[in-house]
């Protein structure tokens, strides 16, 4: 029997134009100046619009109620016609190398734009940032904007209605500035359509998002930007002999896939690098036969967030045209307790003859992505990065604040590091050395999956390190990171989209060399 389908919102345009500082006096419908703390002048790009309202914005700083912080908001309402309907002050903290301040801050604006209804909103930028950190600072606002708009999807008879995404115009702090600003924003609008593809996949419950749903949607987004796609299903899955696959996903009525995307740059990428992304795609971990707690499962459609973030990645690669080439991969299964399930004790060979006793089923992640990475590790690109909700111990170790990075290349992890700078999602690097391997040794099989509560982050990718061989390569543990329980600064409750910004602007830098 098949359950009526809920209706799926369609991807909206994200549309941002950089405009000259003369487009200020054309503005109609939102003004959004931003304010640092402490300011008591209004910003350069505002003083002729604000002395042609009487100084509003000067009598507004003056009066000590704008403290600067980031995401405080402010609205005047400007008699007289031809300008603004209205001028929103926008707190956005102290420069920060990250720009994550103004992220936020661009966050509840988009926020209120869409809650005001608005068709678009014009912004100058703030002045005072060094001219390396323009485009970043561009990318920014554009992002936070954007992401702040966001709303999970709230089924009403079967409907969710679409969100209406205002568009943004961009002022830089100066005309020499307007190439660096232009990057910047397109930058933004690509991570931020592509987070948005994520944060959806994530929202949409586990009853719509099944293994070949989410194989549908990865296939049109692929459309869409003009990617390939190719899924493979059961019958080739054994063929091919991915029984970690297999095994994880036979509990369920939804059959397990592997879904692979691929990016080639148009021209003028000879020599370019090739670079897989692999996420776990768990569309719902319900433990297996260890079965999970009613909290430790209520929000486990968020399993699959690392494939959400790999959809994302490929839709701003494509979006943004970046002369690298990127083959993003999925493994997808639903991992649920049955008659047909896995067992603790079974013994399962993976793609790569690999074999392993399973000790808990509800270490399923690693297992499907042990035959990802050794699909991946056998077409020999040169950097293999994963992205997973891998473990509960992620989120103990480091909280929301940061990624488990794990590494068997120093390269790799400096470019994933510096990139989480840049991109405000950061990572942090955890050992994985060779001592750890004793707590993954079976007495039946070449690895058991699971080493027990000690450095559970770390084991795991004690596990995933086998099957990548000599490949340089690099996992990152999103399981304290992907799912936010509140509204806060350019994060809607629920998913994140988290590592699209990251594995973008990683892929953005390798692109340059
Ligand atoms: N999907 C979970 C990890 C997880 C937990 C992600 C909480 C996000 C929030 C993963 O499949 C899992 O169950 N891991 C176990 C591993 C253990 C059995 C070795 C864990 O972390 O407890
Ligand atoms: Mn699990
Ligand atoms: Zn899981």
């Amino acid at each position: 029997m098949k359950e009526p389908k809920l209706v799926v919102r369609p991807t909206p345009a994200f549309r941002a134009t950089v405009a000259k500082t003369s487009a200020i006096a054309s503005v109609r419908d939102a003004l959004i100046v931003p304010i640092r703390p402490g300011a008591t002048a209004v910003p350069k790009a505002f003083a002729a619009y604000d002395r042609s309202i009487d100084g509003s914005i000067a009598r507004l700083l003056a009066s000590g109620d704008v403290r600067g912080r980031p995401g405080e908001l402010h609205s005047l309402h400007p008699s007289g016609d031809g300008g603004p309907k209205r001028v929103l002050v926008v707190g956005i903290g102290d420069t920060d190398a990250a720009h994550d301040a103004v992220r936020r801050a661009a966050g509840a604006v988009g926020r209120r734009c869409r809650e005001l209804g608005l068709r678009t909103a014009t912004v100058a930028l703030p002045g005072d940032v060094e001219r390396d950190g323009v485009e970043t600072n561009a990318e920014a606002f554009v992002r936070g904007f954007f992401l702040g708009a966001y709303r999970a999807p709230v089924y009403r008879a079967g409907r969710a209605a679409p969100i209406a995404v205002p568009s943004l115009r961009v002022v830089p702090a100066t005309a020499a500035r307007a190439t660096a600003t232009r990057t910047g924003v397109a930058l933004g609008v690509a991570i931020a359509e592509g987070a948005w593809r994520a944060r959806e996949l994530i929202n949409r419950p586990a009853n719509d998002v099944t293994p070949l749903e989410l194989a549908r949607t990865a296939r049109a987004m692929c459309r869409q930007k003009g990617l390939t796609c190719r899924v493979r299903r059961a019958p080739e899955l054994e063929k091919m002999g991915a029984g970690g696959l297999i095994a994880v996903g036979k509990g369920s009525v939804n059959p397990p896939c592997l879904i692979e995307m691929r990016y080639t740059p148009a021209k003028g990428a000879k020599g370019a690098p090739t670079w897989w992304i692999v996420g776990k795609g768990i569309t719902f971990d319900t433990g297996g036969v260890n079965v999970k707690s009613a909290a430790g499962m209520r929000n486990m459609k968020y399993d699959m967030g690392g494939s959400a973030a790999v959809v994302g990645v490929m839709s701003a690669v494509a979006t943004l045209g970046l002369p690298i080439r990127v083959v993003g991969l999925i493994a997808a299964a639903e991992n649920m307790p049955s008659a047909a399930a896995y067992k603790p004790g079974d013994v399962i060979t993976q793609l790569d003859g690999t074999t392993v006793e399973v000790v808990n089923t509800d270490a399923e992640g690693r297992i499907v992505l042990g035959d990802a990475l050794a699909h991946a590790s056998s077409k020999a690109p040169d950097v293999i990065v994963d992205v997973a909700t891998l473990t509960g111990a992620c989120s103990i170790a480091l909280g929301s604040d940061a990624i488990a990075l794990m590494s068997n290349d120093d390269d790799v992890s400096a470019r994933l590091d510096r990139a989480g700078q840049t991109s405000g999602e950061r990572v942090w690097r955890l050992p994985l050395w060779r001592s750890y391997r004793r707590l993954m040794k079976s007495d039946v099989a070449d690895l058991k999956n699971s080493g027990g509560r000690e450095a559970a982050t770390i084991t795991a990718a004690v596990f995933l390190e086998r099957f990548v061989g000599e490949r340089a390569w690099a996992h990152l543990d999103i399981a304290g990171t992907a799912w936010s329980d509140r509204d806060a600064g350019f994060a809607s409750r629920g998913g994140v989209g988290v590592g699209v910004a990251l594995l973008t602007v990683a892929l953005r830098d390798a692109a340059r060399g």
